[in-house]
């Protein structure tokens, strides 16, 4: 048994249908369902006894000791987070209170259960951190991609919260001997994005009809990574990393956003061609640009390539036009997400939360 947090956001369902997928080790997954949390994700896992879901909060110490209590698992998968930079900008509060404030209560409770483990099981246990590369800061155009020795220097409140909680696992680690691993990823894309998200955002306005909107002059540029190439690099650290250290985890995909827009608006008119002929690129919009913005983000991915042999199993071109056709496949699932519908189906669908 394995306890994942935000297994219900993008990345967290993800791990968790793959997870599931590739073995029988079975989840517990707690997630506070946020706007961001979606238990549509996980509707093929319906009826499966493998997965028992959590409505809770990783800040909620007591509901986390009686969770590892009762189902005694041999790792914590840490997902849950607020995660749109945009959002923060806006309101930093709930990104101190998630994702500080919340991993420095799941850590606490996590080194009760862990000290108090027998032996052997106390030397199997893992916490596992997902974190992110935007805790390095910004890169200029001709520098190094980061490797997990770049000093952090976050620029948005997300970035430094997210820091923080880095900060937090590595002391949990060093001070407590907690057996701790970090990963830092890139951006990533794929199935059950949330449509906040500058890919998710571009396909879902561009089928609607509606602007592009890129902030500033498109030049940024990020590192993508298909989620599910995330999904087992985050199983392979896991299962191999060496305690206390970190992992950055990329595909080698740096593109400047109005790239990633065009290649978007492409697949569009080649899928699903606009009534009057024109190209979606028409819908693309400049607009004011995000505060504080990172220009650039570059991951050096060799050390888990090094270490645990692990690479990225699409390439950009394969895993965006797997995305644009999953979105034109899954119309039902955006719909529910706009018109907020998903947040129901906790009611409707599932009695034990
Ligand atoms: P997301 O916003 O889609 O999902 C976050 C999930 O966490 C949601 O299901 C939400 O309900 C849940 N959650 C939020 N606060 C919670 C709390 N207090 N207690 C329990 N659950 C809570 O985010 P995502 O894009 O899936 O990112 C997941 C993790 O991966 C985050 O930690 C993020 O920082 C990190 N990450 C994301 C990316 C990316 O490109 N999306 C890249 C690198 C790292
Ligand atoms: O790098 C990893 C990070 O990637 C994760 O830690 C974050 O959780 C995740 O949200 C993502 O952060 P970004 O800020 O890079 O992602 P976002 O999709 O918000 O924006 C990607 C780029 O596109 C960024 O340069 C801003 C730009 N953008 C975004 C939106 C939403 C636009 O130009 N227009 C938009 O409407």
């Amino acid at each position: 048994m394995i306890l994942v947090t935000g297994g219900a956001g993008f990345i967290g369902a993800n791990f968790v249908l793959d997870w599931l997928a590739c073995g029988d080790e079975p989840v517990v997954n707690l997630d506070k369902l946020t706007y961001a949390g979606n238990l549509h994700n996980l509707k093929g896992l319906q009826g499966d006894a493998r997965h028992v879901f959590v409505q809770g909060d990783i800040g909620d110490g007591a509901l986390v000791h009686r969770l590892l209590a009762e189902h005694q698992p041999r790792a914590i998968v840490n997902f849950a987070a607020e995660s749109h930079v945009d959002r923060s900008i806006h309101g930093p509060a709930d990104f101190i209170q998630t994702n500080v404030v919340g991993t420095f209560h799941l850590l606490e409770a996590a080194r009760q259960y862990w000290q108090d483990l027998p032996a052997e099981r106390k030397a199997a246990f893992r916490f596992l951190h997902v974190s992110t590369d935007e805790v390095y800061g910004t890169l200029t155009a001709d520098a190094p991609a980061f490797t997990e020795a770049h000093c952090y220097e976050p620029n948005s409140p997300y970035s430094a919260s997210k820091a923080a909680s880095d900060h937090l696992v590595r002391a949990w680690h060093h001070t407590y001997g907690l057996p701790v691993l970090t990963t830092n990823c890139s951006n990533n894309y794929g199935p059950f994005h949330f449509p906040e998200k500058l890919i998710p955002l571009m396909i879902v306005n561009a089928l609607a009809g509606k602007a592009l909107p890129v902030y500033g002059d498109g030049m940024q540029v990020r590192d993508w990574l298909y989620v599910k190439d995330h999904c087992s690099a985050i199983r392979r650290v896991l299962e191999a990393g060496r305690l206390g250290e970190t992992y950055n985890v990329g595909g080698w995909n740096e593109k400047a956003n109005l790239d990633i827009v065009h290649t978007v608006c492409a697949l569009l008119d080649e899928l699903r061609p606009r009534a009057d002929g024109q190209s979606y690129k028409t819908q693309i919009t400049h607009v004011k640009d995000r505060p504080g913005h990172d220009r650039r983000y570059a991951i050096d991915a060799r050390k888990i390539e090094r270490e645990l042999g692990w690479k990225p199993a699409e390439t950009f071109d394969t895993g965006i036009r797997k995305t644009v056709q999953w979105y034109l496949e899954n119309s039902e699932w955006v719909a529910g997400v706009q018109s907020g519908a998903y947040r129901e189906w906790v009611q409707t669908q599932y009695a034990n939360v």
